[in-house]
């Protein structure tokens, strides 16, 4: 049987519990990164005989993370995989407000899992599976806001957009390697989540935008994670994907 291996980060919900949901129903063996559990998925992935794996993970803790994801790659049977694929969806919104009233803790937490944890994972990732034989794909999720600037928004747009230039680099070093891997750093569109929640409920005085997200919301062009988690997944199964190494799914 074929076996496909994803590792994905942020799975215990929003758009990425739908993309994992959605794996295990494809049969891919799956190892889940982010601070919680979630027992459904577990449930899922064991009514149908599916590898499962969940880490309890906090991704501000980038080096850990990296090591351990490097440690266990290690230990996988190089020859069993037809494709293995990370994807770097974990997200944090950092306070909403003007960069010098947000606390240090909290810019630091968002750099550090929005670019700074997609970049050491990518790097063990790599390493890890350099001279696998399987095809190796590394999905980034990234945001409109990585590229077109936005109030209050500092920490995640820079985050972001230094997620689609990593991409942009990584892609050029793995196209001069053999079986390089192929990289996409990928807007998800609009997606009704936890994320947009803490938009809509941002204090009015200190985020000029927020009109606009409770528009998006009242209008009814949020995606459901479901829904936008297909798209993603659909963009990762093209036989094209990272031709261009940052894209957008409503492209
Ligand atoms: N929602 C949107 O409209 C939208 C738009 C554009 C791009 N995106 C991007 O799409 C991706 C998914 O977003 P979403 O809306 O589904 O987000 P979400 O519902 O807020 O879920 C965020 C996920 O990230 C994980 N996470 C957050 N902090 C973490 C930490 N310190 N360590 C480990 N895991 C952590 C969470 O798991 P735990 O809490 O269990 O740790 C959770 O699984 C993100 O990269 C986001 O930037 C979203």
């Amino acid at each position: 049987m074929t076996r496909h291996l994803t590792i994905i980060t942020g799975a215990s919900r929003g758009m990425g519990l739908a993309m994992a949901e959605q794996l295990i129903d494809a049969g891919h063996d799956l190892l889940c990164i982010s601070r919680s559990h979630n027992d459904a998925l577990g449930a899922r992935a064991s009514a149908r005989g599916v590898r499962c794996e969940q880490w309890p993970q906090d991704l501000t803790r980038t080096e850990a993370a990296a090591a351990k994801l490097e440690t266990w790659l290690a230990g996988r049977e190089a020859g069993a995989y037809a494709t293995a694929t990370l994807i770097n969806n974990a997200g944090v919104l950092p306070a909403v407000g003007p960069l010098a009233a947000v606390p240090a803790t909290d810019l630091s937490d968002a750099l550090r899992v929005d670019l700074e944890a997609p970049m050491l994972l990518t790097s063990a990732f790599l390493r890890a599976t350099q001279n696998w034989k399987a095809q190796r794909k590394v999905l980034n999720i990234s945001s409109g806001l990585g590229r077109r600037p936005m109030a209050s928004q500092a920490a995640y747009c820079a985050a972001k957009a230094g997620l689609d230039q990593f991409t942009r680099c990584v892609a050029l070093e793995e196209a001069g390697r053999p079986n390089g891997a192929k990289l996409c750093s990928l807007a998800p569109g609009v997606i009704d989540t936890d994320m947009q929640i803490q938009l809509r409920s941002a204090e009015p005085d200190r985020f000029p935008d927020r009109s606009t997200f409770i528009g998006l919301k009242e209008k009814g062009v949020l995606s459901s994670p479901a829904v936008a988690a297909a798209r993603v997944l659909a963009v990762l199964a093209r036989p094209d994907f990272g031709t261009n190494p940052v894209a957008d799914v409503r492209d």
